[in-house]
């Protein structure tokens, strides 16, 4: 299969005189911001527009061995915790000091659980290089006063950089792999930057396409892990396969529906990119939201997504609760409700106020 990446070369090209090459730092080292670590660092290796080495900022921690998770990853090359069993490449240096990582970065990626950004973003502010360019692969969203604030425009406004953003159908686990999937990156402006960030992470078997749509891609990435809650609760439930598509099919009206009430300049097309449709496939057929959601419905909504996520995660983080309270902020704040009953459910469901079964009960009302 054909590949955007200029990375087949197997020797990196000579670096040309006075050419100043791209230094990427990855803000993040979970499961997935790992597995973007790997990809990235393969890159930089043989693309002469890239410096080599690639940074990873680590939120330390002290492994049950005793030892710092950033030395073992910088003497094993490889996340024992987050990815074990895959080499991030020898180019990866993990750094456990936020600001000695980001200071000389001109491309920054961002792939942190969305609940840690804004703590982060005030924490760098002053701190990174001004023409730096940044992409989010962040999905979730925080609630102001003002209503929602997306992570690339939080990234934008606290930090005063572009953003564009990388979202898909991508469970980390199966890219860590190397196992064939494709991704979405979201743009406002340069088609050109949009074009080397898919160049970064770009490899045979993960195939990214720029669309000029932060805000559509974005969502998307965002609103589909609210309904892999739903999908799990069906699963929990033993509802089968019919009842799964049409909470899948119902999601993605409403996942379209808000995204355009909040942004007109959303694009329908962006709904049938690798980031729309195949991302809440994926989601709700695989991923830690609908399987921590099955559980909570398997115990009958007696035993919180707190408690099921901290027993079956082990450190990683939902994300489709605190979405699904974001986005009923939201809803609730406009008086929107009544037009999206299943994300309005999922919240009910996940904080106790209605049984797990009412994901299949509510009213016809319907998102336009
Ligand atoms: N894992 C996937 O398959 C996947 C795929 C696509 C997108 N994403 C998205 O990527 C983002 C990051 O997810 P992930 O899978 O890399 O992470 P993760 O859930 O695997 O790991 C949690 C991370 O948060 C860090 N952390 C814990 N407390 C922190 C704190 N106080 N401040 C800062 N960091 C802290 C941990 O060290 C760890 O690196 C999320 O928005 C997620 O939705 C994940």
């Amino acid at each position: 299969m054909a590949t955007q990446a200029d990375n087949s070369s197997p020797k990196k090209e000579a670096h040309k005189e006075g050419a100043s090459r791209f230094r990427v730092t990855v803000v993040g080292s979970g499961n997935w911001g790992s597995v973007a670590v790997k990809l990235i660092a393969s890159n930089t290796l043989h693309q002469s527009i890239f410096h080599d080495e690639v940074r990873m900022w680590v939120f330390e921690e002290v492994l049950p061995s005793g030892q710092k998770l950033t030395d073992t990853i910088n003497r094993t090359n490889e996340n024992v915790k987050y990815l074990p069993g895959i080499k991030l490449g020898k180019n990866v240096v993990a750094d456990p000091d936020l600001e000695n990582a980001v200071k000389e970065a001109n491309m920054l990626v961002f792939v942190t659980p969305h609940q840690f950004m804004e703590g982060i973003c005030k924490r760098l502010i002053g701190k990174i290089k001004p023409d730096a360019e940044a992409i989010s692969l962040i999905k979730g969203m925080e609630v102001k006063k003002e209503g929602p604030c997306l992570i690339s425009k939080l990234i934008t406004d606290m930090l005063g950089i572009n953003c564009c953003v990388l979202m898909g159908a991508n469970i980390a686990n199966e890219i860590a792999l190397e196992k064939f999937s494709e991704a979405t990156v979201g743009y406002r402006h340069s088609k050109e930057v949009a074009q080397r960030w898919a160049r970064l992470v770009s490899t045979s078997y993960f195939l990214v396409s720029p669309v000029q749509d932060v805000e559509g891609v974005e969502l998307c990435g965002t609103l589909k892990n609210v309904v892999a809650i739903a999908a799990g609760l069906v699963d929990g439930l033993d509802m089968g396969n019919n009842t799964k598509a049409a909470i899948m099919r119902i999601g993605l009206r409403e996942m379209r529906a808000l995204s355009k009430l909040l942004f007109s300049s959303v694009k329908d097309t962006t709904f049938f990119e690798s980031c729309g449709v195949a991302d809440l496939i994926t989601t709700c057929l695989g991923g830690r939201n609908r399987r921590v959601a099955e559980a909570f419905a398997r115990n009958g909504g007696k035993r919180s997504f707190d408690e099921l996520e901290a027993e079956l995660l082990q450190g990683q983080k939902l994300q489709g609760v605190s979405t699904a309270r974001e986005v009923y902020e939201v809803l609730r704040h406009r008086g929107w409700q009544a037009s999206f009953p299943l994300f309005t459910t999922v919240h009910e469901i996940s904080i106790g106020k209605l049984p797990p079964s009412a994901i299949v009960e509510y009213s016809n009302s319907s998102a336009q």
